[in-house]
């Protein structure tokens, strides 16, 4: 069993994180003090190499189709990261498909998703030639059959420009095969109870599979597979494959050519939590594809969105007020908070909180780690320990805030967002500049 209060699990922290003989944390051979002190806080650091690592892992898993869940992280820098590791990209709105598009990433190798696309974000994507579409509602499939049918002329194309890369797009139709997992309400997805997909058990699914094999035998689309996502930060395996169980009676009678999981795969957070590796994910998966009797042809792959970036990336804070409050807790405030991980106080997510002045140090002190928010749960970690010396001015480390943070960054209280660099080798460049007080008025009119 971990001590509660302990020095911080080294395991968690990005793959190239080192203590150095004074106890100072390096990160991708970056002294991260020196970070902070360069590029202010609050700052998130991201240790390229770990990127680089996770996106080959899963390449090596699941083979090419293999896609990164970009809401779990995404900017120019990582959306180019991802397809240079051989990643497709998946994008779940207009917005994500054009960051991955100013990226530079091919169309081809993004999956647009998404419960509400709207017609003109399906006409961007279409447009452009997407690789696939993971089709969500019948009323999507509706705008699909107008929007090929008749193609819209596009903003600021001349009448008779080149036609479209693609009006034949490859669509999946996305099922909720009725399997809940153990993970936080919020964001469990694979219910028959859910906004996402064709309910397995009400019929929704055949209907949509009907209607879109009507469409492929008409020339508008090809339809190309079944596509279901369980949930996230799930843990164990076995809901997968009892996914795999519950459609695949569904599934192979169609004989279609791709499958895919969805993302989902848990990653530990704090000391002693353990999660299983990618390698292990995929082989879980195909075992039950097997035995369920899914023909080895068929492409089966998934969307990792935390289990590629979660762990390669920590938040740098400084600590402003330490606030003993007698009877009661200490209070330790830190320059940042639900703004840039909202997460605590969505799920009550746990973290760690160190200090990377002496990365290995013993974490005897309890305290509350809180933000600058004006408002009580803005904790960034509810009941965490630090070292017996921290004082103001310390810079305080929270690892495993690679997913889910950045991409879910406010402007609460108009606190301007961090910035976000990558180290690697030595060097560190700055993927998104930090917010500046001007960013905050920019679209006032
Ligand atoms: N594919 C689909 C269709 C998804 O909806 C998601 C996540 C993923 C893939 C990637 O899942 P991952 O591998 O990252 O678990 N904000 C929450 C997580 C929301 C996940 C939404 N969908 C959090 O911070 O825990």
């Amino acid at each position: 069993m971990p001590v509660p209060t302990g020095p911080v699990d080294l395991g968690l922290l990005p793959a190239t994180a080192a203590v150095a003989a004074d106890g100072r944390l390096w990160i991708g051979a970056c002294d991260v003090l020196d970070l902070a002190e360069i590029h202010g806080t609050p700052l998130f650091v991201y240790d390229e190499a770990h990127l680089r690592a996770a996106c080959r892992e899963a390449v090596a898993a699941w083979g090419d189709g293999v896609a990164y869940a970009t809401k779990a992280f995404l900017c120019v820098a990582m959306a180019k990261l991802a397809h240079e590791e051989g990643m497709c990209l998946d994008v779940s709105t207009g917005g994500e498909l054009h960051v991955a598009l100013t990226a530079g990433v091919p169309p081809d190798r993004l999956v647009l998703h998404g419960n509400n696309k709207s017609t003109e974000e399906l006409a961007a994507a279409l447009s452009v030639g997407v690789g696939r579409i993971v089709v969500d509602s019948f009323d999507e499939i509706d705008r699909i059959e107008c929007l090929v049918a008749d193609p819209p002329a596009l903003e600021g194309g001349p009448e008779d420009a080149e036609p479209p890369v693609r009006w034949r797009p490859r669509v999946l139709a996305r099922i909720t095969p009725g399997v809940e997992v153990h993970t936080h309400e919020f964001v469990r997805t694979g219910q028959e109870d859910s906004k996402f997909g064709f309910g397995l058990a009400s019929g929704a699914a055949a209907l949509a599979v009907e209607r879109l094999a009507a469409l492929d035998a008409a020339g508008i689309v090809e339809f190309v597979g079944i596509h279901a996502h369980l949930g996230s930060q799930v843990f164990a395996l076995d809901p997968f494959a009892q996914a795999i169980d519950v459609l695949a009676g569904f599934f192979a009678p169609l004989g279609l050519p791709e499958l895919v999981v969805g993302g989902g795969l848990g990653v530990a957070y704090v000391n002693g939590e353990e999660a299983p590796p990618m390698a292990q994910w995929a082989l879980s998966v195909r075992a039950a594809c097997r035995r369920a009797g899914i023909p080895d042809s068929v492409r089966v792959t998934a969307e990792p969105g935390r289990s590629i970036v979660a762990a390669a990336g920590v938040t740098l804070y400084r600590v402003g007020t330490v606030k003993d409050v007698p009877g009661h807790r200490t209070y330790v405030s830190v320059d940042g908070g639900m703004s840039d991980n909202p997460r605590p106080v969505l799920y009550g997510s746990g973290y760690e909180a160190f200090l990377p002045r002496e990365a290995g140090a013993p974490r005897p002190v309890p305290i509350r780690l809180v933000g600058k928010h004006c408002e009580t749960g803005d904790v960034v970690v509810a009941e965490g320990f630090v070292p017996e010396d921290l004082v103001v001015g310390d810079v305080l480390c929270t690892p495993v805030t690679g997913a889910y943070g950045h991409s879910m960054a406010s402007n609460y209280n108009k606190v301007p967002r961090p910035a976000v660099v990558f180290v690697a080798d030595g060097t560190v460049r700055t993927a998104v500049r930090r917010e500046s007080l001007d960013d905050l008025v920019r679209l006032d009119v």
